[in-house]
């Protein structure tokens, strides 16, 4: 159950259904905020029907009662994964939990990749490490009830020691070793993510724009599986 999720970066549904159109088998991708506010829940339901299933990162950090109508809505279309930011708090992610029910996968976002630790300090007047800041944040979204976190790969290892190997480490910022790394600064190859706690790992640009997109997902999640 750990698996390969495609980021499905497009500007809109042309270009998903062009992708799609390359795969046969059922795939776990990745719906972000740039497809999401662009075609909205209408491509959900398409992307279902087709038989794939969805991870819908839209990192919801509201106040509790709004936080837990939305999931309620993405419930209903069937979402297999969902996020929040952990810095929205414990009632929040609880609220969050309730919205979405227990079936899908529910994960918290703990301090941003882009986020520096310099930045955290000035910017969130938080003064430990953001090593600290992460672990800290995971742990609230699991007394929360959540399922895990997105983190970088770097972290996962460290979650999984602190958390405990069922509480899930959704990685991105990967890179096989032949490609581009792209604006992404701190990568891992699938098989180095594998070995160091990822338990899903999401790739986007070394499949969207690879030549043949079908060829480089076989690639990583060959090197995924067998790592
Ligand atoms: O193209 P690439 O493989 O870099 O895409 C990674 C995906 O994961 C993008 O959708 C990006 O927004 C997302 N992501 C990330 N780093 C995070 C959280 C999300 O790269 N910390």
């Amino acid at each position: 159950m750990s698996e390969v999720i495609i980021a499905l970066d497009f500007p809109g549904r042309t270009e998903v259904m062009e992708f799609l159109d390359h795969f046969e088998e059922s795939l776990y991708v990745k719906i972000g905020m740039e497809l999401y506010y662009q075609t909205g829940p209408e491509m959900v339901r398409e992307i279902k029907e087709r038989g794939h299933r969805i991870f819908l990162d839209l990192k919801l950090h509201d106040i509790p009662n709004t936080v837990e109508s939305a999931m309620r809505g993405l419930r209903k279309l069937g979402v297999d994964m969902a996020n929040v930011h952990a810095a929205g708090g414990i009632e929040m992610m609880e609220a969050a939990r309730r919205g979405l029910g227990e079936g899908p996968i529910l994960l918290a976002v703990t301090q941003l990749t882009s986020t520096s630790e310099a930045q955290m300090h000035s910017d969130q007047l938080i003064e430990v490490s953001l090593e600290q800041s992460v672990l800290h944040y995971a742990a609230c979204a699991q007394k929360a009830g959540l399922d895990g976190v997105v983190c970088s790969p770097l972290e996962a290892q460290q979650i999984a020691n602190e958390c405990g190997e069922e509480f899930l480490r959704v990685t991105p910022g990967i890179r096989p070793a032949t490609s581009d790394v792209g604006d992404q600064k701190r990568v891992m190859t699938p098989s180095r993510a594998r070995q160091n706690g990822s338990s899903y790992i999401v790739v986007g640009r070394p499949i969207t724009k690879a030549d043949n997109p079908y060829e480089a997902y076989i690639a990583i999640k060959n090197e995924w599986e067998h790592a």
